[in-house]
């Protein structure tokens, strides 16, 4: 029981008493790639510019005929910004207007599942799930055909894997029901089309997170009870943070932390996770790991807030208290295992 006292007591001194100023690491490491393209290609570049000065004579004399052209070609595109436009998946006449519940209900489950992965707006994360918006392979699948390809995900070795990242069956949370995806549908419909959005549901302010995350069940009450050594308030902590957990990091990091293969890694018997006291660790998961960050062993991002930035300090503490659970040395009544440490 004593391993427990110090959990309870840091709940409040581990409030939000540091800021983070490095910055997002997802733009850090795109700056560094930037910069390592820039300076490998840059002895070339010198021996181009050398062979380009020869040109600039020629050049000179047909840039002067060649402006008039490119001159007229930009009037002729800025004139007419719709062609310009990439969505070649918009049908000149937009499909039936989509039910507001639906698509609202979609939104959510989307925020909750889809987001860490897809964006909240279903733009894409760089180096993890695509642009939903301009996908022309959801555009082409009918509602049944959307929600068999939900079901079955995309291995990292399908051959029609263009990130080698995986596409996780039901995007990565089994207890999606068969109403669930087809809410899941309506949202992504309307967010390739917004002119098939009702104006309500457009305007309708997101909900919160824990809004989202249903309350725990008498079980998993039971069994936070048991892993708390029957401590009521700490017991609390877990069961909200199982929940928050196996909707926010589930995705990446598997249902009991056990990991996902090319994705997050094991959360349980983790080094890592005990080395840290839960200060740290909230420090460690509001700043994420970009894939240049030298600790990085995976080559793919642990988001910020797990790519969740509702997240608040409190809902990352309770998820902190759920994973205290999975490390069987630190808390051998958790797991049932015994205590190592
Ligand atoms: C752990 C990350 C992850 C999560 C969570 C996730 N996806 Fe994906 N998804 C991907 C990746 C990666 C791909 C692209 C795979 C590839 O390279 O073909 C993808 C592809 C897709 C595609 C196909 C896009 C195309 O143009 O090929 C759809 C549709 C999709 N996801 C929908 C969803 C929905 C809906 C959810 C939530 C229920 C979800 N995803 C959750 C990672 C994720
Ligand atoms: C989109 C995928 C993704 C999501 C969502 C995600 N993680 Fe991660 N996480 C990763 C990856 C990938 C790594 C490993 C990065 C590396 O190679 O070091 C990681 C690493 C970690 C680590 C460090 C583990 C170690 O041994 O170094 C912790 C702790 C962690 N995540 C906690 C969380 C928590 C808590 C959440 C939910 C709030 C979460 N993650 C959501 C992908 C994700």
């Amino acid at each position: 029981m004593t391993f427990l006292a110090p959990f309870v007591s840091d709940r409040q001194s581990t409030k939000p008493t540091r800021e983070r100023h490095n910055g997002d690491p997802g733009d850090a490491s795109q700056t560094s790639a930037f910069q390592a393209t820039g300076s490998t290609s840059l002895g070339l570049r010198r021996e181009l510019i050398a062979a380009g000065l020869a040109f600039v004579g020629v050049v000179a004399g047909v840039g002067l005929m060649a402006g008039a052209t490119v001159l007229g070609l930009w009037v002729q595109r800025h004139a007419a910004p719709a062609r310009e436009q990439p969505l070649s998946i918009l049908s000149a006449v937009p499909g039936p207007m989509l039910d507001s519940n639906a698509y609202l209900k979609g939104r959510t489950l989307f925020t909750m599942t889809c987001a860490v992965c897809h964006g909240a707006q279903g733009h894409g994360v760089a180096g993890l799930g695509k642009d939903i918006t301009q996908s022309e392979f959801v555009a082409s699948l009918s509602d049944g055909g959307l929600i068999a390809f939900l079901r079955r995900g995309r291995d990292a070795n399908d051959p029609y894997n263009t990130t080698k990242v995986p596409m996780p069956p039901s995007g990565g949370n089994p207890q999606l029901t068969d109403q669930d995806m087809a809410h899941l549908v309506s949202f992504m419909r309307g967010i390739q089309d917004r002119r098939r959005v009702p104006a309500d549901a457009l305007q309708a302010p997101p909900v919160s997170v824990a809004q989202m995350v249903a309350a725990p069940s008498a079980d998993e009450k039971a069994a936070a009870l048991a892993a708390a050594g029957g401590d009521a308030e700490l017991a609390e902590y877990i069961a909200s943070g199982n929940k928050l957990y196996h909707s926010l990091c589930v995705a990446c990091h598997g249902k009991g932390g056990v990991g996902m293969p090319n994705n997050g890694k094991a959360l349980v018997d983790n080094e890592f996770v005990r080395s840290l006291d839960d200060d740290g660790l909230l420090a460690f998961v509001k700043q994420g790991r970009s894939p240049s960050d030298p600790k990085n062993t995976t080559g793919i991002q642990m988001p910020p807030k797990g790519g969740n930035p509702a997240l608040s300090d409190d809902d990352i503490l309770d998820i902190i208290a759920y994973l205290r659970t999975l490390q069987g040395g630190a808390n051998g009544a958790a797991t049932g295992g015994p205590a190592s440490n």
